[in-house]
């Protein structure tokens, strides 16, 4: 088998984490992504290593009733989403098998919970990285490659459709766009240096701005529930425009918190779980590892006490015992040594918010072997079309 290969008939076998399915061409194993399980199709081979190959399916031979016509004419060759041809409630399915795997393997733990979909699909996403397409227009990368897809001509599907890039449904915001495209010197959206664009959608409307930029530095405002969260355009705030109140709501819901009780918000970003927690009485900590975070998380809340700082080394600078913690650390998860921290603590709840379900996986592994089991889990589909998902477990001793 060599990168290239046509290949097939080909029986697609399940979903695997990463956005492909599983199948097996000759006793090898085959990453097969745009196809669905159960399906028959011809896929070309795109990469064999010597433990398995990847392949993009081609041609169908048989289509599985979940698969739908894409709602994007870029999908199959952007890498943006890798779910755009099944149907939606399938697309939180297929992640619930995905969650339910790497529980099991990883932690062995046996669920039954459900991924929730969260509306809406489409034209849900606040924050988006753009690149610079050799046309001069903005595109986003192929999958696992640096080439860039350029954008259809009315915009990105799963952005919202206040983002400057979004032409026909961003009419209150075109304004900025044209101004964006004079400052660059020219008549037409044109973009040059540098290559890639941070797009955001405020409660001041769209920005599009170039990463590296002074722009990249400015700051805008969120809004959750009753309180405003200051943010920098090109600081960590979830990409899906519900999250923020989702999350939190769910978070809270799940630890119970009774007012007066010592909560911690590691990995807090600007501040939205530690908000939650001062507006359900708690008395609140944050760290988090970004400076310029902390500036806004400081302000944002101000009823909070922040550290910057790595979790793991800032830690000790915390109370000695916390009722409850809050973990929301980035892809890689929180690591043994953080599990291990947060143990010593004895809080009476911990909720961990995650955006990998291998890396939750792990660490609830580690959780369990230190007296904390999962009380409940459940998966939320905040990222549409794509193969990512958010999960909260809620752990007690
Ligand atoms: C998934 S985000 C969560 C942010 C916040 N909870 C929110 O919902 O907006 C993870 C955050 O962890 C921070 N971070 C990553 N590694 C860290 C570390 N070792 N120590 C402290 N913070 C870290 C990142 O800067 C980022 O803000």
């Amino acid at each position: 088998m060599r990168p290239g290969d046509l290949i097939g008939p080909v029986e697609v076998g399940p979903i695997a984490h990463g956005g492909h399915c599983v199948a097996r061409v000759d006793g090898r194993v085959v990453f097969v992504r745009h196809a669905l399980p159960g399906e028959i199709v011809r896929v070309r081979v795109v990469e064999v290593t010597s433990r398995f190959a990847r392949a993009d399916a081609i041609a169908l031979l048989t289509a599985a009733p979940e698969r739908v016509q894409p709602p994007c004419p870029a999908a199959g060759s952007c890498g943006g989403c890798d779910f755009q041809h099944v149907e939606p409630s399938f697309q939180a399915e297929l992640k619930r098998r995905v969650l339910a795997e790497q529980l099991q393997r990883l932690a062995g733990i046996e669920w039954n919970g459900v991924v929730e979909q969260v509306q809406p699909v489409l034209g849900s996403r606040v924050r988006m990285r753009f690149v610079r397409a050799d046309d001069g227009g903005l595109g986003l990368r192929a999958h696992r490659s640096h080439s860039v897809v350029p954008l259809p001509a009315d915009g990105c599907r799963i952005a919202h459709a206040s983002m400057p890039v979004n032409v026909r449904e961003s009419a209150p915001d075109f304004g900025h766009r044209e101004a964006f495209a004079a400052q660059a010197g020219a008549n037409v959206v044109r973009f040059r240096d540098p290559v890639e664009y941070l797009g955001v959608v405020s409660a001041e409307g769209g920005r599009l701005v170039a990463a590296g930029s002074a722009a990249s530095g400015e700051v805008v405002t969120q809004q959750v529930g009753q309180r405003d969260f200051a943010v920098g355009v090109d600081g960590f705030w979830q990409s899906h425009l519900a999250a923020p109140e989702v999350l939190s709501a769910v978070v809270l819901r799940g630890l119970r918190a009774i007012g007066g009780e010592v909560a911690f918000d590691l990995y807090c970003g600007v501040g939205v779980f530690a908000g939650a927690l001062v507006d359900a009485g708690c008395r609140v900590w944050g760290i988090e590892g970004s400076k310029a975070a902390i500036v806004h998380a400081r302000r944002n809340v101000p009823e909070a006490i922040f550290f910057a700082g790595d979790v793991e080394r800032t830690l000790s600078r915390l109370p000695k015992r916390a009722d409850l913690v809050v973990l929301d650390p980035p892809r890689a998860g929180a690591g043994k040594a953080v599990m291990a921290a947060v143990a010593r603590l004895r809080p009476r709840a911990i909720g961990y918010v995650a955006c990998d379900p291998a890396a939750l996986a792990r660490d609830l592994g580690v959780a369990r072997a230190l007296g904390y089991e999962p009380e409940a889990i459940t998966g939320y589909d905040l990222f549409g079309m794509t193969h990512h998902l958010e999960a909260v477990a809620i752990l007690t001793r």
